[in-house]
């Protein structure tokens, strides 16, 4: 008895065909990760809530309304992951990563879960490509890891994406902007949650999307404008690496991300043909984060695409990817003595790397036909019974309509010839 049940609210099942463009976004976004020596890890899909409560920040709508807390039976106190960073960190922290050779190059993709008020692009369960570099502060690293991101997209071929890019300062002088803020937004007509946000994180204020907020934030004053002279420097060379790497942004100086962790170099990559949920990715470097989780003082920097998102733009921008091959070779028996020759043909060109399919349940030849049709093959063998008492197959080319009568025992190498020449 099914009782009608679906997938929960805010959540998809990727099926074919979509599911080949699914993977093909996923990784094609990793390749470039992959070839610039990032490590692949994993880590497990929940972490104790403290990771997340501590490392994400409490001042966030995520850990404040949307993480799947619960208790498990030994009594602790589990979250699905919001997100993969802090995740990543804790691991880096436990394994002692931070005594090897630095940076640290991880990359991972996997669920995400966040209990948000689903619309398209947004999801309570999505999948995140993301990928850190540790334990080093250097703005050539910030740069790396912006240009990665921006490959990735334009791997796929995607054009109509923008990055957006700012930095948010560290201790050296984010705590003076924060007053200089406070002082400002103090002035302003603010309701009472607003104002209880703004005492936690007046940053997150600016982010605000709201006319009747914006509209008295326009001369806010912004971080960009009070950096200290290291982090003016640090994202000075950041801009001048990504200049050199052929790396075009727009300045960002609002842009606040929905975590607390980020300090310095922050952005985030926006597309055109999505409507309200533009950002397809996000990152920046964190400063504080290892500490926060208990580990030594050591920066990061990393980001995540949202893979469903930018499945999302590919449609939007109508590429092709991720088509999916089809077989090479189609078998069709015809008869219980057909049946076997048929199995074992298709076993055999399989274990050679052929990618081979055959009919199963009684079709008739018209339904094995158009199951073949369908496979996308290029060759057809169909095996009758006139066919066998003669010790033949029929081998079909179906791009070229010939046919011709093989002998059974050199089906398989014919075949294998045929569908690599
Ligand atoms: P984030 O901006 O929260 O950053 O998420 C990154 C991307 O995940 C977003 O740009 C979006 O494409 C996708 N995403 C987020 N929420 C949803 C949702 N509800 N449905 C569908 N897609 C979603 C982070 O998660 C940081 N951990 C990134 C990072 C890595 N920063 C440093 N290192």
């Amino acid at each position: 008895m099914s009782g009608g049940l679906t997938a929960p609210k805010g959540t998809f099942d990727t099926l074919p065909p979509d599911s080949a463009r699914f993977l093909a976004v996923r990784d094609t976004l990793t390749a470039p990760l992959r070839r610039a020596g990032y490590g692949y890890v994993e880590t497990p899909v929940f972490e104790e809530t403290a990771v997340f409560s501590r490392g994400v920040g409490e001042s966030t709508d995520v850990v404040t309304k949307e993480m799947y807390s619960f208790s498990d039976r030994g009594g602790r106190s589990l979250t699905l992951r919001p997100e993969l960073t802090a995740g990543l960190m804790r691991a880096f922290i436990e394994h002692r990563m931070h005594g090897g050779a630095l940076p640290v190059k991880l990359w991972t993709v996997g669920s995400a879960f966040r209990y948000e008020r689903p619309q398209a692009g947004r999801y309570r369960h999505f999948t995140q490509v993301d990928m850190e570099a540790l334990g080093v502060d250097d703005p050539a690293l910030d740069a790396e890891v912006v240009a990665l991101g921006v490959q990735g997209f334009r791997d796929l071929g995607l054009t109509d994406f923008e990055l957006l890019l700012t930095s948010l300062g560290d201790t050296t002088c984010r705590p003076q902007y924060r007053e200089l803020l406070v002082a400002y937004l103090d002035k302003l007509d603010l309701d009472e949650e607003t104002r209880r946000r703004a005492a936690i994180n007046p940053l997150r204020v600016l982010d605000d999307k709201r006319p009747e907020v914006q509209a008295q934030l326009h001369d806010a004053p912004l971080m960009v404008d009070h950096l200290s002279d290291s982090t003016r420097a640090h994202y000075d060379a950041v801009r001048q690496h990504l200049t050199d790497l052929g790396v075009t942004w727009t300045e960002a100086p609002k842009l606040v991300r929905g975590l607390d962790y980020y300090t310095k170099t922050t952005f985030e990559f926006v597309h055109d043909g999505l409507g309200a949920q533009s950002a397809i990715g996000g990152g920046g470097r964190y400063d504080g984060l290892s500490a926060a989780l208990g580990g030594p003082d050591v920066s990061g920097i990393g980001y995540a695409v949202g893979v469903d998102r930018t499945l999302l733009a590919v449609q939007a921008e109508g590429l092709d990817i991720g088509a999916v091959a089809g077989v090479q070779a189609f078998v069709v028996p015809l008869g219980a003595e057909a049946k076997r020759l048929a199995v074992r043909l298709v076993g055999q060109l399989r274990q050679a790397g052929v990618a081979a399919d055959t009919v199963y349940g009684d079709r008739g030849l018209k339904g094995a036909m158009k199951a073949a049709d369908r496979s996308g093959a290029s060759h057809v063998v169909v095996v009758g019974e006139r066919d066998l008492a003669e010790g033949v197959g029929q081998l079909k080319d179906l791009r070229t309509g010939d046919q011709r009568a093989v002998p059974v025992a050199e089906l398989f190498e014919t075949v294998r010839a045929s569908v690599e020449g």
